[in-house]
């Protein structure tokens, strides 16, 4: 019995012993690796090192050339919580890439090549509360339902881009975003971008370096700061608007007129025909009359 309860413990320290050494063991070379966390910054690495600890919780790629993730060997992290790939290579084949990392709250992808986001690029991604994609030049197009699954999604950062165009509800259906970094793209300031700056004043959303958040095209507009630009592009959209307006009030009066015309040419007629009827019904009558006499 004593001698039972006395070996209990001695296994629970030579398994704890075992797990530690094994992960000792699987610690990427040229990575330092701390209890779950696993930082291998600035090592010029080509490739996602291939031996993470499984029960990682931290991995720190940052400033390394790395160009592709790898989603299985991804997806065995499945209790990562952070990831930090900035200033890497990674590109645009980055769908389907984050797969079964439900936990994941913190992803940067600052400083990379990114060109397209895709509602499968962080459809997986749950839990995701942070999002960095700042500083990816060739960033040109994010879907509308591109985070249409990150519903927890607090803080998201796209300064830096060559984003021209973002959709108001790939945003607006954040209900816990905070922070929306939007400087220093190349805004396209068109009457699609109305419905957008009329949303930025209405939000209590925080725009970091508001400053630098201007349209770059059309010309006319250039330079001049979200979402005040909004005065412009309602005297622009809405004055179009009015033309439309104008044709169409004219096509309906001309119908109206025209019915009109229709229905009393109708009327007239009807109203002759009734009466050569009802006077031919008298001459009739007249006639019976005279041939009883
Ligand atoms: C990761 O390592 C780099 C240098 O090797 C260090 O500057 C950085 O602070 C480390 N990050 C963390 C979160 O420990
Ligand atoms: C990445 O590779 C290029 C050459 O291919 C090299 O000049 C650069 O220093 C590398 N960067 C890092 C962070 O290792
Ligand atoms: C979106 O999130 C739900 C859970 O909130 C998940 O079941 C579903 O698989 C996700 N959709 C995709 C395409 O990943
Ligand atoms: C405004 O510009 C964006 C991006 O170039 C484009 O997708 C959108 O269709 C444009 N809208 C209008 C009304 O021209
Ligand atoms: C705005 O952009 C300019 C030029 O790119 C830069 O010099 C300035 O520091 C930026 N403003 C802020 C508040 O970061």
């Amino acid at each position: 019995m004593l001698l039972a309860g006395g070996s209990q413990p001695l296994r629970l320290i030579c398994f704890w012993g075992m797990v530690l050494a094994s992960e000792k063991f699987s610690c990427p070379s040229t990575c330092s690796c701390q209890y779950l966390e696993v930082n291998c910054t600035g090592q010029q690495l080509q490739e996602f090192p291939a031996t993470i600890p499984l029960d990682s919780r931290q991995l720190i790629l940052a400033t390394n050339n790395i160009s592709h993730l790898p989603p299985v060997e991804l997806s065995f992290l499945a209790d990562l919580v952070y990831l930090d790939c900035r200033e890497n290579r990674l590109g645009d084949h980055l769908d389907f890439t984050f797969i079964g990392m439900a936990k994941l709250v913190y992803l940067d992808l600052s400083f990379n090549r990114l060109t397209h986001v895709t509602f499968s690029t962080f459809s997986q991604l749950i839990s995701l509360v942070v999002l960095k994609m700042s500083d990816n030049p060739s960033l040109v197009q994010i879907e509308k339902d591109a985070f249409a699954n990150n519903t927890w999604l607090r803080y998201l950062d796209v300064s830096r881009t060559g984003l021209l165009f973002l959709h108001t509800s790939t945003v607006r259906d954040l209900r816990h975003l905070r922070f929306l970094g939007l400087s220093d793209n190349p805004w396209h300031c068109n009457c699609s971008f109305l419905d957008f700056t009329t949303w930025m004043t209405k939000t209590n959303i925080h725009f970091p370096d508001a400053e630098n958040i201007t349209c770059y095209v059309p010309e006319g507009l250039r330079g001049l700061k979200m979402p005040a630009v909004q005065v412009q592009l309602q005297a622009n959209c809405l004055t179009r608007l009015h033309k439309q307006d104008y044709i169409f009030l004219c096509l309906i009066g001309f119908c109206i007129f025209s019915a009109g015309t229709v229905a009393a040419w109708l009327a007239g007629i009807c109203a002759v025909i009734y009466e050569v009827h009802t006077a031919k019904g008298e001459d009739e009558e007249e006639e019976e009359e005279e041939t009883i006499t």
